[in-house]
């Protein structure tokens, strides 16, 4: 029988391991489904779902909306830029102003701050999930990474898995070492020091400062962008320095294992941490493939979330 007792997916870290596989299976068969490109169910109709990007996003948003529309659910984006959030209107008076015009029966946000979608959640009669908020967390994304990552390995258990980059300011590199480290995996991070935070997300993680300490072995590499947005200053002394040092290149790569595969959960900044020949490896990169997973993962969460009796 599925497990799944969750109201909301504000973060990975509510989640338990069956929990996580419940998303998962879930997701793999609407993985399957999609194979047909006219694939349409009507699963959430009648429902609406609450678009709130206070963030720019392309995967994430795209995905998400797509997701809905294939479940059948009405789907309602809210342009911020062009809202009255601008003209002083508090968060709260924004939210409850939109949940009474929308009725919502789901609600997607991605915010800056940390712990926006809980706020929301606290106050909204319906799921919230989170699609990535502050550096907390982007639960989403990490779980479509494990479904990529089944899909390439067969399981996430025992795999060594090296996320490289900006760790310090990533909600991916925190939603990835929670959920990789609660189904089994080895994880290690690689950082520079100024991008290396004192403490991790998630315990049993190793940290590592150079790529050729921490590659060796490992079966998948995720590499991050710099999330200068998020940086009070600039954490790096260049581009080019940086690529240098922590960029994957062909000649990095080859010092994980031989079948080891390449993820980023975009957007890229090629040439900065990632070579041009790695991200569009046909052989190695799952980087197209973690983005059209992006769908049947929020099919599978907004199924599991509102179609509940
Ligand atoms: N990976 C990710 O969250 O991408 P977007 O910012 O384009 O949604």
């Amino acid at each position: 029988m599925d497990t799944f007792t969750q109201s909301h997916l504000t973060g990975v870290a509510a989640l338990s391991a069956e929990e996580i596989d419940t998303i998962l299976e879930r997701a793999q068969y609407y993985a399957d489904q999609l194979a047909d490109a006219s694939y349409r169910s009507d699963l959430l109709k009648g429902k609406t779902i609450l678009s709130l990007f206070f963030e720019d996003s392309t995967r994430t948003r795209v995905s998400f909306e797509m997701a809905a529309r294939r479940l059948g659910a009405d789907w309602v984006n809210i342009d911020i830029d062009r809202s009255s959030v601008n003209k002083g209107e508090s968060f709260l008076d924004t939210i409850q102003t939109l949940l009474a015009i929308t009725q919502p029966h789901g609600i997607v946000v991605r915010h800056k701050e940390y712990g926006a979608p809980d706020f929301i959640a606290a106050h909204a009669p319906c799921p919230v999930i989170n699609a990535g908020d502050s550096w907390r967390e982007h639960p989403t994304q990490a779980l479509l990474d494990a479904l990529t990552i089944k899909q390439h390995k067969g399981t996430l258990k025992d795999l060594r898995i090296a996320i490289c980059g900006d760790i310090a300011h990533s909600r991916v590199a925190a939603s990835n070492m929670i959920l990789l480290t609660k189904m089994g995996g080895d994880v290690r991070v690689i950082a520079p020091e100024a991008l290396m935070p004192d403490k991790l997300a998630a315990e049993g993680v190793t940290k590592f400062h150079s790529l050729e300490d921490g590659l060796p072995g490992c079966d998948i590499v995720m590499m991050l962008r710099l999330q200068k947005e998020r940086m009070e200053q600039s954490a790096i002394p260049s581009e080019a320095a940086y690529f240098n040092e922590y960029g994957l290149t062909q000649d990095k790569l080859a010092l994980a294992k031989p079948d080891a595969l390449v993820m980023h959960p975009g957007p890229m900044n090629r040439g900065v941490e990632i070579a041009d020949d790695v991200a569009d490896d046909p052989h190695r990169s799952l980087i197209l493939k973690q983005v059209a997973n992006g769908v049947p993962v929020r099919m599978a969460v907004m199924d599991l979330l509102l179609n509940k009796p």
